[in-house]
């Protein structure tokens, strides 16, 4: 319970010092939820950050990434696959950068370095390229980063999107919709990143690693005739040293396949297996948090897989999620917003921060980069 008292504290400091009048969330008075006891499982609403009536990004908004600031970044800016803006904090609603190849397509997005004192201007963040199978690392202040390719293999099932250990190990979803299948990748750390497959599923999508980098968790849907979906679930696999000591991998078991324990079952949990899973993250705390893109909800659940939240938002086709805002508890929940072919972020206040933003912001005191 050590990390669990930490957050709350830190829940409390937020509101007392960085709730500001043009706040988005300051007016939600989110309840903290319990979850434990057998307390009810509170459904809760937060407030609008992006609507169809404000958004600069199309209906294909994903990422989502935080930098050391709590500014979260999206892709589809401008309704362009090539192009991340800027959706929430400093410089919102505009261009970060966009790629000079216009075949590129942005999607999962995530922030590795971020060393922004006083301007928005030092972060390096790993972007997938659906159309060319790769993972480009751009670098720089808005409106002048630039890219070069980080890891690349035409074999790779799109990616779709990414996941980065605390020591700098890339793991990649990606799937065929139509052929129902799915893939997990590896860009290991350490040498020149080069791809590995670890395992072929059914359709991956979310994907996140626990803050204690002990695990990986990885989303796989099923279709059934005609592209019907079927069958959602979340794998948990086990993550070891990698064999070459430079960074972390998954675990092998005696078969030499991948060790993993069936997380969650959304067909025998809540009757929603038909409902794709699609961005995942956890917060310090080690709960996953699940947006389920159909229904407008983000589950929330503990460690050990019970129902900790389910989290509302005023749009269905809920995409990706992070957390941002000075203190890293403003959830930010992306996605279509249902409506001209506009993006939409919601914003809910939580009581734990995100893994990402506490994880650069243990970057910035040890000074690591
Ligand atoms: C996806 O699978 C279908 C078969 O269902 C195949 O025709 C198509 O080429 C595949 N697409 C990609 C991008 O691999
Ligand atoms: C993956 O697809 C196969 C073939 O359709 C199916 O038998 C299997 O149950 C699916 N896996 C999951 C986890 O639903
Ligand atoms: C697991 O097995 C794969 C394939 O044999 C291998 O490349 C990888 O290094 C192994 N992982 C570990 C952690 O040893």
């Amino acid at each position: 319970m050590r990390f669990s008292t930490l957050c709350l504290l830190l829940g409390v400091g937020t509101v007392f010092t960085v709730a500001k009048p043009s706040d988005p969330t300051s007016s939600s008075a989110a309840p903290a939820a319990t979850g434990s006891g057998g307390a009810p499982v509170p459904t809760v609403v937060g407030a609008a950050g992006i609507t169809a009536a404000t958004s600069k990004f199309g209906a294909a908004i994903e990422g989502a990434g935080v930098d050391v600031k709590g500014n979260i970044y999206a892709v589809n800016y401008d309704g362009l696959k090539n192009s991340i803006g800027i959706a929430l904090g400093q410089g919102a609603q505009s261009s970060y950068y966009q790629d000079p190849d216009s075949t590129t397509w942005f999607n999962g997005i995530r922030v590795i370095e971020s060393d922004q004192t006083e301007h928005n201007d030092v972060v390096a963040m790993l972007a997938v390229d659906v159309t060319n199978h790769r993972v480009l690392r751009i670098s720089g202040p808005p409106g002048n980063a630039a890219a070069v390719t980080y890891c690349q293999d035409a074999a790779m099932l799109q990616p779709n999107d990414i996941a980065v250990t605390d020591l700098g190990d890339v793991f990649l979803s990606g799937m065929n919709y139509s052929a129902s299948t799915g893939d997990l990748w590896i860009c290991p750390n350490g040498g020149a990143h080069t791809p590995r497959r670890i395992a072929q599923l059914n359709r991956t999508n979310g994907i996140e690693v626990d803050p204690t980098n002990k695990y990986l968790y990885l989303s796989e849907s099923t279709n059934g005739d005609g592209g019907v979906v079927l069958n959602n679930v979340i794998w948990r696999y086990e993550l070891t040293n990698s064999a070459s000591g430079s960074g972390l991998d998954v675990k092998n078991g005696t078969d030499n396949m991948p060790v993993r324990t069936l997380f969650k079952d959304f067909s025998e949990f809540d009757n929603t297996g038909s409902t794709d899973i699609d961005g995942m993250r956890t917060d310090k705390n080690g709960n996953l948090y699940v947006t389920r893109n159909g229904l407008g909800e983000v589950v929330v659940f503990t460690p050990q897989g019970e129902l900790k939240q389910r989290i509302t938002v005023p749009f269905k086709g809920v995409a990706s999620l992070e957390f941002g805002g000075a203190q890293g508890t403003d959830l930010a929940i992306i996605g279509s917003c249902g409506v001209d072919e506009k993006g939409c972020l919601h914003v809910h206040r939580v009581d734990c921060a995100g893994r990402a933003f506490s994880g650069l912001q243990a970057d910035k005191k040890s000074g690591s980069h």
